[in-house]
C-alpha cells in the first residue's frame, strides 16, 4: 500500500514538472504498462474484431489524458472507413495517401502531428483538434486499418506515445 501511495505521488509530482506555465497540461505521461493489463483482461476470450476494437478505443478515452478523439478506420477496398471510436461524429471515408490517417495509412508507419493547421491535407472532423497520432493497424504483413488520436493541445504526442500505444496493438491485433 505505501508502495502504491509513493508512486501516485511520484506521478503527481512528474505531471507538475512536466506542465508548462500558461499551457494546458498535458499532465502525466500514461501508465502503458498498467493500460496493456486493462487491455489484456477486455479481450481475453473474445474474437469479434467490432467488440474489441470499441472496448480498446473507450480504453484510451478512459485513460489518455488530454485527448478529444480517439478511434479506427478499416481500410475497406481502397479506402478508409470510419469503425468503432470515442468523441464527436467524424468524417465516415478516407483515401488511402489523404489526411493524417491515409499518410500513416500509405506509408505503413505511425505519423505523429504537433500542429494539424501545418499539415497539408489534414482533414479537419473537429475544429478543436490541434494535435494528432496515427498509427496503422497490420495484420500478417498486410494493412487493416488505422488508430486515430487527436488532442485539443499543441504538441501533445511524443515518442513515448508512439512507443506505448504501437505496443498495445501488438497485444490487440491478433483479437482482430
Ligand atoms: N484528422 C484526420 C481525419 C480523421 S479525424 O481526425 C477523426 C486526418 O487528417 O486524417
Amino acid at each position: 500500500m505505501q508502495q502504491s501511495s509513493d508512486r501516485s505521488v511520484t506521478s503527481r509530482l512528474k505531471a507538475f514538472a512536466d506542465s508548462k506555465p500558461g499551457a494546458p497540461s498535458k499532465t502525466a505521461n500514461p501508465d502503458f504498462g498498467l493500460i496493456s493489463k486493462q487491455l489484456a483482461g477486455l479481450i481475453e476470450g473474445e474474437t469479434d474484431r467490432i467488440a474489441n476494437l470499441a472496448n480498446f478505443s473507450a480504453l484510451l478515452w478512459q485513460e489518455l489524458p488530454g485527448i478529444n478523439w480517439v478511434g479506427f478506420y478499416l481500410l475497406k477496398g481502397k479506402k478508409l472507413v470510419l469503425g468503432p471510436f470515442q468523441g464527436k461524429p467524424a468524417c465516415t471515408r478516407i483515401d488511402l495517401g489523404a489526411g493524417v490517417c491515409g499518410t500513416a495509412a500509405s506509408m505503413g508507419k505511425t505519423v505523429i502531428v504537433a500542429d494539424v493547421h501545418q499539415f497539408p491535407g489534414h482533414i479537419a472532423c473537429d475544429a478543436a483538434s490541434k494535435s494528432e497520432i496515427v498509427v496503422p493497424l497490420i495484420k500478417d504483413g498486410r494493412l487493416i486499418g488505422v488508430l486515430d488520436i487527436d488532442s485539443p493541445l499543441i504538441d501533445r504526442f511524443d515518442h513515448h506515445d508512439q512507443q506505448g500505444l504501437e505496443d498495445l496493438l501488438q497485444v490487440l491485433i491478433p483479437r482482430l
